[in-house]
């Protein structure tokens, strides 16, 4: 609620916007009425200072370096929770008790299995397409197969589509992955938790059996409770934009999954590890970070820089301690790449370029090196940061359905092409 307000002179006509507080963070000028009073729109390409919902979600602080889920801090959620359970906090806002954690994780388990006829619909695709082109295709085509939970206006359906893309990104994002290298897709397993049942579904083959390591599965989880949401950044908002028009939440999360594909976004991870390697030594890095700071050359240090985040990403600490964990368990400490990450981000943070901007590594500067070690190709990073990342699609569009001041989104322009002019018949051009 607005106690405060701001008067705007326009023209040497006053109009008073409401100053909305929030429970934490700057306050909101409310301009909605400021075209119908005073005939102006406001202009931010980007949205760089545009706040466009109120959410009970996810909080940032990027000056402070702070990330809560529905309160919680990332590093405690982190330490003591696991992916499922995160999921739960995001989708109903409190933490389960047990009964209720039971009960989630049994809708969730036995939803992962996909309808048969997707099988085939994946051999319509060629082998070598990323597998984010494929999961663009399939979690679209899923209100094909899943018609009986796209009536957004009906909270049962809403709840069922819920579930079933929790449950079956994972098998979703395994079947991509399997259809690339060329090998049959496994089938979920239901005695497996959610994070091992993803490395059986990716790793295990019918002529050798996988044996999921305990402390890879906690790390798979991990990786997945630090990507579960991070509020409204480009894909969540491509989310609710889509959202905003009614259409059902298959085709949303699949909207969302097409934007985090970029690689100024979740594609930053495969763009991160790419570039540890092609730097590939660590006599190497001071010609990569004259590169980045060239303003000539287009080069930049993927990993490093977030629109929210003027500090340290939480989620890049303890990605970077879980890097040294999952390494030392695979024994493979001696890792050039991680040796090469561990420099560079030294080295930068002591360049003044990199201070002034406040330039940072960011989730996905560490977040490659885990996958690869793993045994993950880069293609299928972006991915798996998709299946992560679901969860908080979904709860930020089941938050945007509920709201009863919903809009569909429609920004305005600041329109700077020709004025009007008369057609001029092709021979007179
Ligand atoms: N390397 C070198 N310079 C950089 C970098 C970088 N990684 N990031 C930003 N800068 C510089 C820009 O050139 C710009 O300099 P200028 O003011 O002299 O023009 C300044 O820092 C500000 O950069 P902007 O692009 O204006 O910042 P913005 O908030 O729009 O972009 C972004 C943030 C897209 C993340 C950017 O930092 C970037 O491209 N980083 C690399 C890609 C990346 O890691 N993306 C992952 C983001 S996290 C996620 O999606 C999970």
């Amino acid at each position: 609620m607005a106690d405060k307000t701001a008067t705007l002179n326009l023209g040497g006509k006053d109009i008073d916007l409401p100053i909305l507080t929030p429970t934490k963070g700057p306050d909101c000028l409310d301009i909605r009425k400021l075209y119908a009073q005073g005939d102006v729109f406001t202009f931010d390409p980007g949205f760089t200072s545009t706040a466009a919902c109120d959410s009970t979600i996810t909080y940032i602080d990027g000056d402070k370096g702070e990330l809560w889920y529905r309160g919680y801090p990332i590093e405690q959620l982190a330490a003591k929770s696991s992916y499922l359970e995160v999921c739960y906090l995001l989708l109903y806002g409190e933490l389960p008790d047990a009964a209720q954690m039971a009960d989630f994780d049994t809708r969730v388990t036995r939803h992962t299995m996909v309808h048969e006829q997707m099988h085939k619909f994946f051999s319509g695709f060629r082998r070598d397409a990323h597998p984010m082109a494929t999961m663009v295709g399939v979690v679209g085509a899923m209100s094909a197969f899943y018609p009986d939970s796209t009536d957004i206006n009906d909270p049962m359906q809403r709840e069922i589509a819920s579930i079933r893309l929790i449950a079956k990104l994972p098998t979703i994002a395994a079947m991509a992955y399997k259809y690339s290298v060329g090998q049959p897709f496994n089938y979920p397993d239901n005695e497996l938790d959610y994070a091992s049942n993803f490395l059986n579904m990716c790793f295990s083959v019918p002529a050798e059996k996988y044996k999921v390591d305990p402390a890879l599965a906690r790390a798979m989880d991990l990786i997945f409770t630090l990507h579960a949401d991070h509020e409204q950044n480009a894909s969540t908002s491509t989310v609710r934009l889509a959202g905003s028009s009614g259409a059902n939440p298959f085709a949303c999360i699949a909207a969302g999954i097409a934007c985090l594909w970029g690689p100024a976004h979740g594609g930053a991870n495969q763009a991160a590890l790419e570039m540890l390697q092609e730097i590939g030594s660590v006599d190497r890095i001071p010609e990569y970070i004259g590169k980045a700071k060239d303003k000539d050359d287009p080069f930049r240090l993927m990993g490093f820089g977030h629109r929210v985040y003027k500090n340290f990403d939480p989620r890049a600490k303890v990605m970077k301690e879980t890097a040294d964990e999952v390494l030392g368990i695979l024994g493979i400490e001696k890792n050039e790449t991680l040796k090469v990450a561990k420099e560079l981000e030294r080295i930068a943070l002591e360049d003044d370029y990199f201070v002034e901007k406040k330039l940072y590594p960011n989730v996905d500067f560490y977040s490659g090196i885990i996958l690869s070690a793993m045994g993950f190709p880069t293609s299928m990073f972006t991915p798996i940061f998709a299946l992560s990342r679901t969860v908080g699609w979904i709860s930020q569009w089941k938050e945007m359905i509920a709201d009863p001041q919903g809009k569909i989104g429609r920004p305005r322009q600041l329109y700077v092409g020709a004025d009007r002019r008369d057609y001029v018949e092709k021979s007179k051009r």
